[in-house]
C-alpha cells in the first residue's frame, strides 16, 4: 500500500507528522514542505490555491494514497478547490480543532488565533457557527508568532511580551477556549497559557487530525499491511534542506537526515 502524503508551507506541518507517526506507527509518510515559498499566511487567496494545487500534484507523483493538508492557511483557503480537483481523499486541519472547541467551551466564547490569511478567510468562524450558531467567535491574526517560533524564541521575555500584547483582546473577551489555528503555535503553548490564564483551554489540532486520518484509513480500507516491513519517512522541500533540518528538530524533537530538495514543484 502507498504512503500518506502531507504538505505544509514549510516546516510547521511536522507537528501533524509527529502525531501521525505516533498514532499510525506502521504507515509510510511522504512530507513536502514548500520552504521556497513560505510563508503562505501573508499571501493572496489565488496564490495560496495555486501553490496548494501544485503541492498536491507533487505528492500524487509520489503515489500517495491520502493527502493531509497540514497547513492551516491552505486548509482554510484551498481545501474546497483541492477536493473538487482530485479523487484521492484530501483532509484539512480546520474541522478537527473546531469540533473539539465547540465541545469544550462552557461559556460559548471561543477564540481563534492564526495567520492573517486564515483569519480573513473566516474558515474557522464559519465552521464554528455552522455547528453551533450561538457561539461567539473572537478571531485574531498574530503575524509575529510564526517568525518567533522560526527564530526559536519560545521562552524569552520579549516573546512573552509579544504574546501578551496580541492576546489581550481575547483575554478581555473572556474566551474559555482558544484554537491554535496555525502549525507553529503549539510551540508557543506555554507562553500562550501564561498569557491567557490556566483556565482557558488551548486546542491544538495535530492530535485530533491524526485521529481523523486514522479513522479514514480504516474506513476506506487503506491500511498498510503489517507484513510490509518498517515504515519509511521521506521529507521533501522546495528550498535547500539545511534550514529545514535545523528547524525540524524544534518541531519533532530530533534531527532529520533524509531531507531532499525537489527539482520543481
Ligand atoms: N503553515 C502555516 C499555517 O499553518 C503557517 C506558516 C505560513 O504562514 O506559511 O497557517
Amino acid at each position: 500500500m502507498k504512503a500518506i502524503g502531507v504538505f505544509d508551507s514549510g516546516v510547521g506541518g511536522l507537528t501533524v507528522v509527529k502525531e501521525l507517526m505516533r498514532q499510525l506507527p506502521n504507515e509510510d509518510i511522504i512530507y513536502f514542505g514548500d520552504t521556497a515559498r513560505v510563508p503562505y499566511g501573508t499571501k493572496s487567496k489565488e496564490t495560496i490555491i495555486r501553490f496548494s494545487l501544485e503541492n498536491i500534484l507533487f505528492l500524487l507523483r509520489q503515489e500517495v494514497k491520502l493527502i493531509v493538508v497540514a497547513c492551516n492557511t491552505s486548509s482554510s483557503i484551498a481545501l474546497t478547490t483541492l477536493k473538487r480537483h482530485f479523487k484521492i481523499p484530501i483532509m484539512g486541519v480546520i474541522s478537527a480543532g473546531v469540533k473539539e472547541a465547540v465541545y469544550a467551551t462552557k461559556n460559548k466564547r471561543v477564540g481563534v488565533i492564526a495567520t492573517s490569511a486564515t483569519i480573513n478567510s473566516l474558515a474557522y468562524t464559519n465552521e464554528i457557527k455552522r455547528i453551533d450558531s450561538s457561539i461567539s467567535v473572537f478571531a485574531l491574526a498574530c503575524p509575529l508568532f510564526v517568525p518567533l517560533v522560526e527564530e526559536g524564541w519560545l521562552k524569552q521575555k520579549i516573546a512573552f511580551d509579544i504574546v501578551l500584547k496580541y492576546l489581550k483582546p481575547l483575554e478581555e473577551a473572556r474566551v474559555d477556549t482558544l484554537i491554535l489555528g496555525c502549525t507553529h503555535y503549539p510551540l508557543l503553548k506555554s507562553l500562550i497559557k501564561k498569557a491567557m490564564g490556566r483556565d482557558v483551554r488551548l486546542i491544538d489540532s495535530a492530535k485530533l487530525v491524526a485521529a481523523e486520518v486514522k479513522q479514514v484509513i480504516l474506513e476506506e480500507g487503506l491500511s498498510k499491511a503489517k507484513s510490509n516491513g518498517k515504515p519509511y519517512y521521506n521529507f521533501w522541500v522546495s528550498d535547500e534542506p539545511n534550514k529545514f533540518k535545523e528547524l525540524a528538530k524544534r518541531f519533532l524533537g530530533y534531527s532529520l537526515k533524509n531531507v531532499r530538495k525537489i527539482q520543481s514543484v
